[in-house]
């Protein structure tokens, strides 16, 4: 079965062509981040007008690089929510007009769950078994969910305030870096030498002892803004106190975000972990997780997508759409930009 994702919730425009949920075909992305770099995040009318100047052009991009014509397409899946309504609205009523004019079956799909089957897409590996515990790490959401089978998932923690993603967004803003700050984070905490420091630069790592599985990011940019004050007051701010600054952020968000999962991993024994969203794009927090599993020797198999594969994109949405095959008719197909990774609040 060959199914067209599209996917608009933010600010990447994708199409992609995914064979059967796990071999991509077609897989397309226009993106307007570099505008948004420039006011350090995202303006939602910015992003949907970018949308809908990308929107047909990347789906004729996807369907070329897929040499099919619309006529051999099986069925469409888009996002509905969560995001921004003005970017979702460009994507959904897109698939919706073209369900209509191909005669083709259409899927709904929540983008947080859909995250986590981009650990699917890769034909040439064994795929994840059940049960797996999943992390979902985005820009706008942190959750863990404990996943038996396909249709049967449950939330067993997440974030109280802030995503991870967002804290080295806002994070990354603080030190001067650019947007998105994940990756600008990540390439700062990469200068830093150990060696070099006579400082001692150190962050909180919110509820690392609690015994639950939930987060909280958000005292985490009020500490670097008070640090950074400091080094300032001291006359050390300079490009090695910011590049130490960049890794001790990275540090502690991924400790939090190891230390965690793998808890909840020792206590419901999984045979998968499966890593999702763009912050699972971050080396560092894969290392940890793969020195953690070994360490512990917890003896569960980890899953991370390539990077390209946790960042937004559609395969991961036709992939979805694929295992949970659930088309109803485009009439019912709405945005909802408040959704959660457990359907409607
Ligand atoms: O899943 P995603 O592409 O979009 C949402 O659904 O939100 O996630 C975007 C988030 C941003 O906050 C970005 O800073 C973060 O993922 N991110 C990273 C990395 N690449 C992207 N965070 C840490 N390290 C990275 N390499
Ligand atoms: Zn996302």
């Amino acid at each position: 079965m060959r199914i067209l994702g599209i996917e608009t919730s933010c600010d990447e425009t994708a199409a992609s062509v995914v064979e059967d949920g796990r071999k991509i075909l077609a897989h397309v992305l226009a993106t307007s981040a570099e505008m948004h770099s420039k006011t350090g995040g995202i303006i939602p009318e910015v992003a949907a007008r970018e949308q809908l100047r990308s929107i047909l052009p990347v789906i004729k991009e996807a369907l070329g690089e897929a040499k099919m014509e619309p006529r051999e397409v099986d069925a469409l899946a888009v996002t509905t929510g969560p995001g921004l309504i003005g970017s979702l609205l460009v994507g959904v009523e897109t698939a919706k007009t073209l369900a209509y004019a191909w005669k083709k079956p259409i899927a709904p799909v929540n983008h947080l769950v859909a995250h986590i089957y981009a650990n699917w897409l890769a034909s040439d590996t064994k795929e994840p078994e059940f049960p797996t515990v999943a992390l979902v790490v985005s820009g706008g959401h942190t959750d863990m969910v404990l996943m038996q089978n396909h249709r049967k998932m449950r939330w067993i923690g997440g974030t109280r305030d802030d995503a991870a993603g967002e804290a080295f967004d806002k994070t990354a803003r603080v030190l001067g870096l650019g947007f998105p700050g994940g990756p600008a984070i990540a390439a700062e905490a990469a200068k830093f030498k150990p060696q070099n420091s006579k400082l001692k630069i150190k962050l909180p790592r919110p509820m690392l002892e609690e015994e639950n599985f939930d987060f909280s990011f958000s005292g985490l940019k009020t500490a670097v803004l008070r640090e950074v004050e400091k080094l300032k007051a001291m006359n050390q701010w300079t490009n090695e106190t910011r590049a130490y600054m960049a890794h001790e952020i990275q540090e502690a968000i991924t400790d939090v975000l190891v230390a965690k999962t793998l808890r909840a991993v020792a206590k419901l024994k999984p045979k998968s972990l499966l890593l999702a969203g763009g912050v699972a794009a971050n080396q560092r927090l894969r290392q940890k997780f793969e020195e953690g599993i070994k360490n512990q020797e917890l003896g569960v198999n980890l899953f991370v997508p390539v990077p390209k594969l946790c960042t937004d994109n559609a395969s991961y949405i036709a992939a979805y759409a694929f295992y949970n095959f659930k088309p109803i008719p485009w009439q019912k197909i709405s945005a909802s930009p408040g959704l959660t990774i457990m359907g409607e609040e």
